[in-house]
């Protein structure tokens, strides 16, 4: 039929940043971001764990897994918006810290949906040769581009890396379709400056620094509206319905934007995958880790149709279909 996910991987800083820990960061409580957020602790990344090597790490292990050899892959594509440097790309770091000789490289902005529109890439690719090999990657290490002194953002947001390789199989399984959407116009509701810049008339104003600036409440309702739309949106493309899907893995946002979501699609919580409570949102990488953590508890069945749902910084959304 098409693109399958040959394997996954995922890889979470060692530190351990609890709610209560906050507290003597920002003027917080450990209640109030449980009760507010369903979070509880999230990973810091700390020397050796740059956005490229926690990537490189997470690439490793589903590469493993997929029995491919880095020397197979011929695209690597890494969404993040926290890499260490602007440029390379962590996409080349990764090529080169995994070996990945044959493969072109390049990173993906797209935020928190950066895992969703490389998968869309990937299927692309494949459907294009069916003898190419497809590392996706969603990344971020956004502790280091949090303002901690807002508390409004640092509680939120975690560290971590999530990897799929795809190929192509003619079996029955491989991904259904995507509804893939983007509205630039609310960009200042959720954004990051890049560094300042050096030639004085292309200033601009407002640039703080390089870190996540958010209007909570507001992106808070866009994301659930936004969501829902994507997720009817590719059913009804692909004419499939709610009750033939096995299991959601949404975006990991937060735990009230997740009800929200659930009550108004009217799906049981049982087959909605959710992990938010130990890592926070970790924009790109939230639903490959997700994704890596339904496969590697074997939740998900050959056959079963997975639905994955994201709504990040842009604003960026959309859905995807995949029978597994
Ligand atoms: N600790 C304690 N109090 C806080 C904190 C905190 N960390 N943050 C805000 N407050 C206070 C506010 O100052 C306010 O106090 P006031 O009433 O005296 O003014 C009070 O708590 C209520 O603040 P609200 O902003 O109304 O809190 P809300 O219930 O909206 O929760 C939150 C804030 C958690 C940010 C919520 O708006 C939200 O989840 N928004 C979505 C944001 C998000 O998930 N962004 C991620 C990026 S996009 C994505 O991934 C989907």
């Amino acid at each position: 039929m098409g693109t399958v996910v040959l394997g996954t991987g995922s890889c979470l800083p060692e530190r351990i940043l609890t709610n209560v820990e906050l507290e003597s960061i920002v003027d917080t409580s450990a209640e109030w971001i449980k009760i507010r957020t369903g979070i509880e602790s999230r990973r810091i990344a700390g020397k050796g764990e740059q956005t490229y090597q926690l990537s490189a790490k997470a690439a490793k292990q589903a590469l493993a897994r997929a029995g491919v050899a880095a020397e197979e892959l011929g695209l690597i594509v890494v969404g993040t918006i926290s890499s260490h440097m602007l440029m390379p790309s962590s996409a080349c770091f990764v090529q080169k810290e995994i070996g990945a000789v044959n493969a072109f490289a390049y990173d993906l902005n797209a935020a928190c949906s950066g895992f969703l529109y490389g998968l869309d890439l990937a299927d692309k690719y494949i459907r294009a040769d069916h003898n190419m090999k497809v590392l996706i990657i969603g990344a971020e290490t956004l502790s280091s581009r949090l303002n901690w002194q807002d508390r409004n953002t640092c509680i939120l947001f975690g560290d971590g890396a999530g990897a799929a390789v795809f190929g192509y199989s003619d079996s029955s399984r491989g991904v259904i379709g995507s509804k893939l959407l983007s509205d630039g116009s609310l960009w200042q509701l959720l954004c990051m400056h890049g560094p300042q810049s050096l030639n004085p008339d292309l200033l601009v104003a407002g640039n703080n620094g390089a870190y996540i600036q958010m209007e909570g409440k507001e992106v808070f309702k866009h994301a659930v509206r936004a969501m829902e739309d994507a997720v009817r949106g590719v059913l009804e493309k692909e004419n499939i319905s709610l009750e033939e899907v096995s299991l959601v893995i949404p975006h990991q946002a937060n735990i009230r934007i997740l009800n929200n979501l659930i009550d108004r699609l009217n799906i049981p919580l049982s087959k909605v995958f959710i992990n938010v409570a130990k890592y926070g949102n970790t924009s790109a990488a939230s639903i490959p880790i997700a994704l890596d953590e339904a496969n590697s508890s074997g939740l998900m069945a050959e056959g079963d149709t997975i639905l994955l749902c994201s709504f990040g910084g842009g604003f960026t959304w959309g859905a995807t279909l995949i029978k597994w």
